[in-house]
């Protein structure tokens, strides 16, 4: 019997909990965002890495409306979606991303999209389809897997478009076999500006430490300003948060004191979540120099979500996706692949360059001035007090 085959890609872009309590089902995108780093860190070499909780828990609650018997239960309880029936699943899913969708030409633009591609064979269940269009952003389209260059061109077309053309050529015809009978392509496109923006002028080529031995040179941003900033024994690390414009959403770095404290700080940042972290900074005024830098890397999300627990939708003889599929058949998913884009900038992530002059301006002498410079591996998250839409390590240029 031919085995039916799901891939779940992710591209662009961030379980049980730790404590015996169940933590209030607000938190759970915060909750799951820090298991899923942690179990990712377990994971890596020491190399720069990124992860988007966001995208990753909301793909992977389409995939439970798809879910059936144990299989759904085990994404219930791993991905903290609490008891609420599939219909209220999907409501809040979808009030998460529109909270914070301000695809206005200000502000932050967040966008998730999320496409299924099925085998123009298999028969998809109508009520599936609805909820994924309602509240998902998604919609299921027919592929003919007996023709994998052409699938393949269709599928990567339409990602090029959605993430305006920064994610190109992700699938290969390799990808793409006559067994394969669902696709599931999201993508999270992120742009911003930061609400004050680093003087073009201010940049300078300067070293950082990769390791206590090694140096390399790398661009390096630089200003003066108001920033929440901290310091935490605990971390053992400076923590600052770098605004964008007209949006609750931040970067925030933790910059371990020693600089091959990056390793410590990790482990202590499995057991404590990020919210706690960034109420440990104040406003203050503080000279920040930062890298500016370009992550772009591609996750195998299917180990980290195995780690969490989730096991029985990629087992051949467990899974159930009788949600998803009007024919009894066995189906899994098989691919679950992450594909994230980042490119930090003096005007923001991933935006046009600043044209207009900024005048300098004039900084008076403040002795309680902190200073902040990262130019040593260091952790950083795009997120708010809701949600991470992005965590990682920058450890090396
Ligand atoms: C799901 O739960 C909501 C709120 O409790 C309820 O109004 C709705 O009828 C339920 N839907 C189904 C299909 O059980
Ligand atoms: C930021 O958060 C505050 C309080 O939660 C809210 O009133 C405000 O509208 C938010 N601003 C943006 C741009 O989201
Ligand atoms: C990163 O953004 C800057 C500013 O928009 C741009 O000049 C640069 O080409 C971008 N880098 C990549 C690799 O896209």
């Amino acid at each position: 019997m031919p085995s039916e085959w799901v891939f779940l890609v992710i591209c662009l872009i961030p379980m049980a909990s730790g404590g015996t309590t169940a933590p209030p089902l607000s938190a759970s995108p915060i909750v799951f965002a820090r298991n899923l780093f942690r179990v990712l860190n377990e994971e890596n070499p020491p190399k720069n890495m990124m992860v988007s909780p966001a995208a990753a828990r909301s793909a992977m609650t389409l995939v439970f409306m798809g879910a059936g018997g144990k299989s759904m239960e085990e994404l219930r309880s791993k991905l903290i979606l609490g008891a609420a029936n599939k219909t209220e699943i999907a409501k809040q899913n979808m009030e998460t991303w529109i909270d914070e969708c301000s695809c206005a030409k200000k502000g932050v633009i967040l966008k998730l999209v999320t496409r299924l591609y099925v085998n123009s064979e298999d028969k998809i269940r109508p009520e599936f389809n609805t909820k994924a269009m309602d509240f998902f952003n998604a919609q299921v389209d027919p592929l003919n897997y007996l023709q994998p260059e052409d699938a393949v061109k269709k599928v990567n077309k339409w990602l090029e478009k959605q993430t305006f053309y920064t994610v190109r050529n992700l699938f290969t015809p390799e990808d793409i076999n006559p067994d394969s009978s669902v696709m599931l392509v999201s993508s999270l496109f992120f742009r911003a500006k930061w609400a004050k923006i680093f003087p073009v002028e201010n940049t300078k080529v300067d070293d950082f430490w990769i390791n206590p031995r090694q140096r390399m040179e790398l661009p390096m941003m630089q200003q003066i300003g108001q920033f929440r900033y901290g310091e935490s024994k605990k971390l053992k690390s400076q923590i600052l948060q770098i605004p964008f414009e007209k949006s609750n959403i931040t970067l925030m770095i933790i910059l371990p004191t020693d600089i091959d404290g990056l390793p410590k700080l990790e482990e202590k940042l499995g057991l404590v979540d990020l919210n706690e972290v960034a109420a440990k900074s104040l406003l203050k005024e503080v000279d920040v120099t930062v890298p500016k830098f370009r992550i772009e890397c591609e996750v195998d999300l299917k180990v980290p979500m195995q780690k969490l627990g989730i096991n029985r939708i990629f087992e051949p003889d467990q899974a159930d996706l009788s949600g998803l599929f009007a024919d009894k058949t066995p189906q899994r998913i098989s691919e679950a692949r992450h594909k994230l884009f980042l490119n930090v900038t003096e005007t923001g992530c991933e935006t046009a360059p600043e044209t207009k002059d900024i005048k300098p301006e004039v900084i008076k002498d403040n002795p309680d001035r902190k200073v902040f410079k990262a130019d040593r591996p260091f952790v950083f998250a795009i997120r708010n007090k809701k949600n991470v839409y992005f965590v990682g390590h920058f450890s090396k240029p």
